[in-house]
């Protein structure tokens, strides 16, 4: 599977078989996010059979199950560390596709609690993404149209069609999908539009 394979392939799964994520996809993993953490000076973390981190009523009320890994995403305080995390969540959530793994981001519905536990005091924990085997492939979410999204009008070209494409599949908070692409001075443009929570992770998620 390549990448534009598991954009097209990924949506949020909440409910996991239990089945364990083998050592071999966990090295991978770990390798991954030594990678991103290198790149991006963030502090990710993944967690194996822990169903700490989303045992509470707001997990189950958020409809997840039997979520037993989970990736912590957590840094110093800094101007871009939220668009940080989703840029690089979104990075190894893809490659976690690519191997056969479903996910779901989660900013709200998790045990803040249990999961601050495993971060540095000094650390600001951002969010989390659950990970693991899925009941089932999750669906497709409601997209706004291309068109609604673009602030450059006319013909596009192809590579920023495809580009466009890719980021109206990419997972928001709530599937709010707050932001506004274009094309300036030959080069991809993007930016947060309007209000909402969480709009800079859904940036660099959708970056
Ligand atoms: C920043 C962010 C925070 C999210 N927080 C939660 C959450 O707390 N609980 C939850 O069930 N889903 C959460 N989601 C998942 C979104 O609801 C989901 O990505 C969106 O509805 C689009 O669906 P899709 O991921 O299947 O494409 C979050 C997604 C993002 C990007």
């Amino acid at each position: 599977m390549d990448i534009i394979q598991a954009i097209k392939e990924r949506h949020s799964v909440r409910a996991y078989t239990g089945k364990k994520i083998e050592e071999e996809k966990r090295r991978k993993l770990e390798e991954i996010i030594e990678e991103c953490n290198e790149e991006s000076g963030l502090h990710i973390q993944i967690r194996y059979d822990d169903p700490s981190g989303f045992d509470s009523r707001l997990a189950h009320y958020g409809k997840f199950r039997n979520v037993e890994n989970y990736i912590i995403l957590a840094g110093l305080s800094s101007e871009d560390l939220q668009e940080k995390c989703g840029y690089y969540g979104e990075k190894i959530v893809l490659e976690a596709q690519m191997m056969g793994l479903n996910t779901c981001w989660a900013a709200l519905t998790f045990n803040k609690g249990n999961v601050k536990k495993s971060i540095p005091v000094i650390e600001k924990l951002v969010l989390v993404i659950a990970i693991g085997y899925g009941e089932n492939q999750g669906k497709a979410h409601k997209s706004r149209s291309l068109e609604s999204v673009m602030v450059t009008k006319g013909k596009m070209p192809d590579w920023f069609h495809k580009g466009a494409e890719a980021a109206l599949l990419a997972p928001t908070a709530m599937n709010q999908q707050k932001f506004k692409m274009g094309i300036k001075d030959g080069s991809p443009v993007i930016r947060v539009s309007g209000k909402g929570p969480y709009t800079k992770i859904d940036l660099g998620i959708v970056k």
